[in-house]
Formats: C-alpha cells, sequence, structure tokens
C-alpha cells in the first residue's frame, strides 16, 4: 500500500460482541414459532441482513412464511434486540479497541463504519465513539448486502479516498470478501481457519498497535 489514508471497521464482532444480543433476540422469536435457534445456528447470521438472517432463522425451523409474516416477525425481533441495545455502554467496547482507534486518528488516518446494522448509529452512541469517525455507513445507506462491496466503497466515496488506500476490519466472511471486491487491503477480526480469505487475521485489538498495522501493510 502507497499510504494509509482510511481504516474501515465493521462493528458487530469487531468493535463490540452485538452478536451475543442478536442470538437473544432470534432465540426468543425461534421459541415462541415453536422450535430451538443454537449459537451453532446463529454463527450463520454474522454479516448477514436482517431479512436474510430471518430467511435463515425460519429455515432452520423448517418453516414458511409470506412476506407480510416476515416483515412482522423482523420487526417483532428487532424491538426485543433495541431493548438489549439500549443498555449497553462503553464498557462493552472490545478489549483495546478504544485506544486503537485513537491511535489511528493521531496519525491522521481516517475512520469509517461500514455495518449491515439499521442500529448502527445507536449502538455506536450507547458507546460513546460517534465522534471518532468520519464516515458512517450502515444498513439504512445501502442497497445490497455484503458480500456486494457497497458498504465499504460507499464510505471511501463519501470521503473521496481511493480504495487501495483503505484497509477494512472485518469479522464475517461475507464482509472479507466484500473488502476484497471493493479493491481494499483486508484485515480478519477471530478465528484464521474461519476468515480464510483475509490477507491477515488477528484476535483482537488488546495487543494490536497502530505500528504492526503498518507493518502487515508493508508486506502487501
Ligand atoms: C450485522 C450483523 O452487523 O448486522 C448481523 O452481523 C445482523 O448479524 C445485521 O443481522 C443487521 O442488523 P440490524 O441491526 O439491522 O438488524
Ligand atoms: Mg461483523
Amino acid at each position: 500500500m502507497q499510504q494509509l489514508q482510511l481504516a474501515i471497521f465493521d462493528l458487530d464482532g469487531v468493535i463490540c460482541d452485538t452478536a451475543k444480543y442478536h442470538y437473544l433476540a432470534w432465540k426468543r422469536l425461534a421459541q415462541e414459532l415453536g422450535f430451538d435457534f443454537t449459537e451453532k445456528d446463529n454463527e450463520r447470521l454474522k454479516g448477514v441482513s436482517r431479512m436474510r438472517s430471518l430467511e435463515i432463522l425460519l429455515e432452520v425451523g423448517g418453516l414458511e412464511k409470506t412476506e407480510e409474516e416476515k416483515a412482522k416477525l423482523a420487526e417483532k425481533k428487532n424491538t426485543w434486540y433495541v431493548e438489549y441495545i439500549l443498555q449497553m455502554d462503553s464498557s462493552e467496547l472490545l478489549p483495546g479497541v478504544l485506544d486503537f482507534l485513537e491511535e489511528l486518528k493521531e496519525n491522521e488516518v481516517k475512520l469509517a463504519l461500514g455495518s449491515a446494522s439499521k442500529n448502527a448509529r445507536t449502538i455506536l452512541q450507547r458507546l460513546g465513539i460517534t465522534p471518532l469517525f468520519d464516515a458512517i455507513v450502515d444498513g439504512n445507506l445501502v442497497t445490497k448486502a455484503k458480500p456486494d462491496p457497497e458498504v465499504f466503497t460507499l464510505g471511501a466515496e463519501l470521503l473521496g479516498i481511493p480504495p487501495e488506500n483503505a484497509v477494512v476490519f472485518e469479522d464475517a466472511q461475507a464482509g472479507i470478501e466484500a473488502a476484497l471486491a471493493a479493491g481494499m487491503k483486508v484485515i480478519g477480526v477471530g478465528d484464521p481457519k474461519v476468515l480464510k480469505h483475509a490477507q491477515h487475521v488477528i484476535t483482537g485489538f488488546a495487543s494490536f498497535r497502530f505500528a504492526d498495522l503498518l507493518e502487515i501493510l508493508k508486506q502487501e
């Protein structure tokens, strides 16, 4: 990479662990519909849009619903999910992530959010980190879900930065594919066995600093 100008962060699973709240809300919906939804099933929902998540859930339960019924079920799940996230505060920032974001800012790297969630702004607010972001692209702004690159290309476009000068941090396979399709560098956050296509995988930000990022990008 010639010059690192922009770092784009996925939200769920990278900045905070909202997957557990998605899981609680989906599980409650599944129980109401008469079947069980396991943590393993929940893995399939990471990085996936709300509607697609519902379709996967219904598939697990072997149920078919009309479009109208699906809209109502998705809304119900979201009402429960929002109840959970409204209880969040800065203690739910994943270890080291705040220091890392601040270090990027100090080094004049712009920050963007690239999340599929329509609740992303609420979560950033609860975590107290909204002002750190130069651009926020969420599920309300994009028409195509990851692995489509739109959620990342839009962030770079809004800030007038070429994709090759951007790096994406992602915990979901669909998000890694989206970043690669956008022509950006991508760092997986999580398990290297799962995030096979990422150029580099880290376990989190607890011991990851700006200098480590520069080192990785130098090798690309
Ligand atoms: C993604 C999550 O960030 O957002 C998915 O990884 C979730 O699990 C998706 O389904 C949509 O979230 P929301 O808040 O719009 O229902
Ligand atoms: Mg994620």
